[in-house]
Order: structure tokens, then C-alpha cells, then sequence
């Protein structure tokens, strides 16, 4: 078996892959001089190999006229949302393939960027700067930026510690669907190519970046992100996901109107209303060893596709054609997988304009929350848009939530009126790429 990666690698393996960072110089209090080649093998290169390069997003150029329509009706946005969802798990070819069979298949969110792709290929982009140009911290180009991407998904066969053996090895582990699942592991955070390219390309705004105050004007009319270069393009899209040991019973939440508006009162989901032990058929699973296996509980999207992103969210359900699952289209069922067995809740905007959605009367700001991912006081009464709004800013969950004066409506409502890093959290709190990606520019450009 190759080894763990990813958020449950860290959990039981402590060490294993912060180590594996820290040898390429991404790690904490390390100089970060060190070259590539030195970095150990780990699962995520092979799993790369195997998988081949990201998958695109296949963005809808025509969304952001719709979006007054979008904003206006839920049904309408729902509709948008599901067609968001079918894209983002539609199954796509990979690389590899075991003799001359098929190509096995995964959904495209799982063939998409982690952070451990994104730190490697920083590296290797700075790395080729010229000196001069790395002092002055000048910008990728594009034609740069997509060698990174080919560079990335054969690096594996680079690394000292490559041997076909352990690329046969995996290929044998994910003959099966389970294990198929695996490839990539149970990273938190997944990044479409659009998205980790325009990361890579903002690096020199990234690593300088000074928050502005939350009034100051935009940059432009077509630029609020100041701590990037420019926006996100169209088809930039980012997953975050709740995977749950299926070692154990999963709790299911009854998202029904009363059910719901008694949690929403209360500000939290709380532990769950039942138990439930789906298998592999009716929840989507990954065999992460042959140990564990892990179920998809909850995933989160964003896609710039709206220039204020559209915000998406599913999570499994015990019940799976009521309330928020029951206008799921039977083209989302005929991909197969188990993908009808989740629910849907959609915002577009932070005012709610569509008087049959709204929450409070009281307060007309946009709601939309996933039991499995907004966990904790007062998590339940968010929505996506009202809380990313700080992505880039230093705030996190926690601080949002605890302060109701600064964030009103438990962060719901729009208070910026710039978004430092175009609302995500990748670059700080999050992922935190601006200490990785300064730490190296530091550690290679120090005299
Ligand atoms: C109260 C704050 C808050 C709310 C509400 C919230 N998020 Fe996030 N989100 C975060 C933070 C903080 C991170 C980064 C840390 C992490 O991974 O948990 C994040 C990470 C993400 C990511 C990974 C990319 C990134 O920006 O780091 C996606 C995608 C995402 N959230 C989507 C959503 C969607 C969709 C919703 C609504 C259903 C939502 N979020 C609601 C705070 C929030």
C-alpha cells in the first residue's frame, strides 16, 4: 500500500507528510532552499501519474447574464445548482489504465488540484525564474504556468524513489470502484486547473498583499480582489468535503421545514437526528487503506462562474427525495454513482430576493448551510457568501461567527466592499498558500 495523504494522513500519521513538505521547503521553520528532488516519494505524485492532469471545469458563459433571474427565484437557482453539481461529478477518463482496458473513470472533482500539487509546482516555477527575476518577484506566463501543470502529472517517474513496481502496485489498488475512490485521497480542499493557475499566476500580489480596510473602493470596476491578480476567470472552481470513517455509523440530519426551523433557531445542527450505515451503493466511498474506508458526508462548491461566485453545497440523506432533494434531476441520477442520495442548497447573492426563500423576515440576508460541514454555535444560520466574503483577510470560521457585532446575521451580510482574496480562503486561513508561497520566495531569494 503507498503511503496515507491528505487530511486523515495528518490525522494518524502526524509527521509522515509534514515531513514530506518540509523536504521540499514547505514546512514550518524550514529555509525551503531545499531542491525537489530530494522530496521522499509519497502517495500524491503516483496517484498524479496515474491520474493525469486536472480535469477542466466546463464553465457557462451565459450564467452571469442570468443572474438577476438567478437571484430572483429559487427554483431557478436550484435548477443552475444541480446542472453545477452534474459537472462537477461527472465522471472523466484518467491517464492510466491497467493493459489495454478502459480508462478507469473518477468524478472531475476528484482529479483536481490539492495543495500538495500546488506546492510543488511553485517550486518548480520560482525555481526557473533567473535570478534577477526571482528578486523582483516577477510573474509567471501562461505558457509557463501550463508546463508546471504537464510537469506535475508525470513527476512522479522524476523522483529518486520511483519504480514502476510502485505505480503497478496502485494501479492494482484501484481495480476496484472503492479504490478507485482513493486516487488523490481525502483531501479537504480540491482546486479546478483555472483556479491553482490563477494562484500560481498572483503569486507576487499574494506574498506582498496588505489587507485594505473593508471600505476602501475596489481596485477597478472589473477588480475587487486586491491581494490577487485581478479575479478568478470563469472557470475557476474549488470543492472542500467532509470524508467520515465508514467505520462508524453516520449521522443524518432531517432537513424537513420543522425539523429545519427548529435547528435554525438554534442556531446548530447539532449531533444528528438518527444513525445510518449506507454502503458503498447509496453513499459515495473511497477505500483510503485496506484498513479504512471513507464516506463522502458533505461537499462544498464554488464556481466563478457568477462574478460573485455561485455557492453550492450537498450532503447525503437517508431521505434522499424529500425537501432539498426533490427536484434533483434525473440527469444527475443517470451519471450513476451514488450522487441521487445527496441534497442541495444553492445562494448566488447576500440579499435574498425570492420572498418564498427567505429564512427571517427580520433579515432578508441569503441562507445556505450543510450539516455536515457547518458544525458548531450559531454555524447552521450561515450562508457561504456572507462568511467568504473575509476570504483573504485573516478572519475564520470562528471569528466570524463570534463577533455579531462586526459581522452582522452571523456573518451574513455584506459588509466589505472589497474581497482581498475574491472571497476564498486558499490563500490564508485556509490552506494558508501565502506563508507557504512566501516562505519559499524568501528562503530562494535571501542573500
Ligand atoms: C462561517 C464561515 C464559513 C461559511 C458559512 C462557509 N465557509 Fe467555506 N470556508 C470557510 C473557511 C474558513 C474555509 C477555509 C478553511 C477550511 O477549509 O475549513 C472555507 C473553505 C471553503 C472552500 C475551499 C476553498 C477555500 O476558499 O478555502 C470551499 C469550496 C467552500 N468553503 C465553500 C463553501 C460553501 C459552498 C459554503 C456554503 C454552503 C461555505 N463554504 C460556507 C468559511 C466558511
Amino acid at each position: 500500500m503507498t503511503r496515507l495523504n491528505g487530511e486523515t494522513a495528518r490525522a494518524l500519521a502526524g509527521g509522515i507528510v509534514a515531513a514530506a513538505l518540509a523536504a521540499h521547503g514547505f514546512g514550518c521553520g524550514t529555509r525551503g532552499g531545499e531542491s525537489f528532488g530530494a522530496l521522499e516519494q509519497d502517495a500524491q505524485p503516483i496517484d498524479r501519474l496515474l491520474m493525469g492532469k486536472a480535469s477542466a471545469y466546463p464553465a457557462d458563459s451565459s450564467l452571469r447574464a442570468r443572474l438577476p433571474q438567478l437571484d430572483a427565484s429559487i427554483a431557478e437557482r436550484r435548477k443552475m445548482a444541480w446542472a453545477v453539481v452534474e459537472k462537477v461529478v461527472a465522471p472523466v477518463p484518467l491517464a492510466a489504465r491497467a493493459g489495454s482496458g478502459p480508462h478507469p473513470r473518477l468524478p472531475r472533482f476528484q482529479t483536481w488540484y490539492s495543495r500538495d500539487d500546488v506546492l510543488p509546482m511553485f517550486d518548480q516555477l520560482f525555481r526557473a525564474l533567473r535570478a534577477s527575476q526571482q528578486q523582483t518577484r516577477a510573474r509567471f506566463d501562461d505558457a509557463e504556468i501550463t508546463r508546471a501543470f504537464a510537469w506535475n502529472a508525470t513527476m512522479a517517474r522524476s523522483l529518486t524513489s520511483f519504480t514502476e513496481t510502485r505505480r503497478t502496485d496502485r494501479l492494482h489498488e484501484i481495480g476496484n470502484p472503492a479504490g478507485l475512490h482513493s486516487l488523490g485521497k481525502d483531501a479537504r480542499t480540491l482546486m479546478s486547473p483555472a483556479f491553482v493557475g490563477h494562484l500560481l499566476r498572483s503569486y507576487p500580489e499574494i506574498i506582498a498583499c496588505t489587507i485594505p480596510g473593508k471600505d476602501a473602493a475596489p481596485t477597478s470596476d472589473v477588480n475587487f480582489a486586491p491581494c490577487l491578480d485581478g479575479e478568478f476567470p470563469a472557470d475557476a472552481a474549488a470543492v472542500k468535503m467532509r470524508w467520515m470513517p465508514a467505520s462508524e455509523p453516520l449521522p443524518t440530519y432531517d432537513t424537513s421545514q420543522g425539523a429545519l426551523s427548529k435547528k435554525l433557531e438554534a442556531g446548530d445542527f447539532g449531533p444528528g437526528d438518527g444513525l445510518a450505515t449506507p454502503d458503498e451503493s447509496a453513499i459515495y466511498t473511497m477505500q483510503l487503506t485496506p484498513e479504512t474506508s471513507m464516506r463522502l458526508a458533505a461537499l462544498h462548491i464554488m464556481t466563478k462562474e457568477l462574478r460573485d461566485w455561485a455557492w453550492i453545497t450537498i450532503w447525503w440523506s437517508n431521505e434522499p427525495e424529500t425537501d432539498f432533494g426533490r427536484d434533483r434531476p434525473a440527469s444527475l441520477r443517470a451519471l450513476g454513482g451514488p450522487w441521487d442520495h445527496y441534497k442541495m442548497c444553492v445562494v448566488t447573492a447576500f440579499d435574498e430576493k425570492d420572498r418564498s426563500a427567505r429564512v427571517d423576515s427580520a433579515d432578508p440576508a441569503s441562507w445556505c448551510s450543510n450539516p455536515y460541514l457547518e458544525q458548531g454555535a450559531g454555524a447552521a444560520k450561515t450562508s457561504c457568501i456572507g462568511c467568504h466574503q473575509h476570504g483573504g483577510t485573516g478572519e475564520s470560521t470562528a471569528s466570524v461567527l463570534a463577533d455579531g457585532a462586526r459581522f452582522p446575521a452571523h456573518g451574513r451580510e455584506k459588509v466589505r466592499a472589497n474581497f482581498p482574496g475574491d472571497y476564498t480562503f486558499t490563500t490564508s486561513t485556509g490552506l494558508d498558500l501565502a506563508s507557504d508561497f512566501r516562505a519559499k520566495v524568501e528562503a530562494l531569494t535571501s542573500p
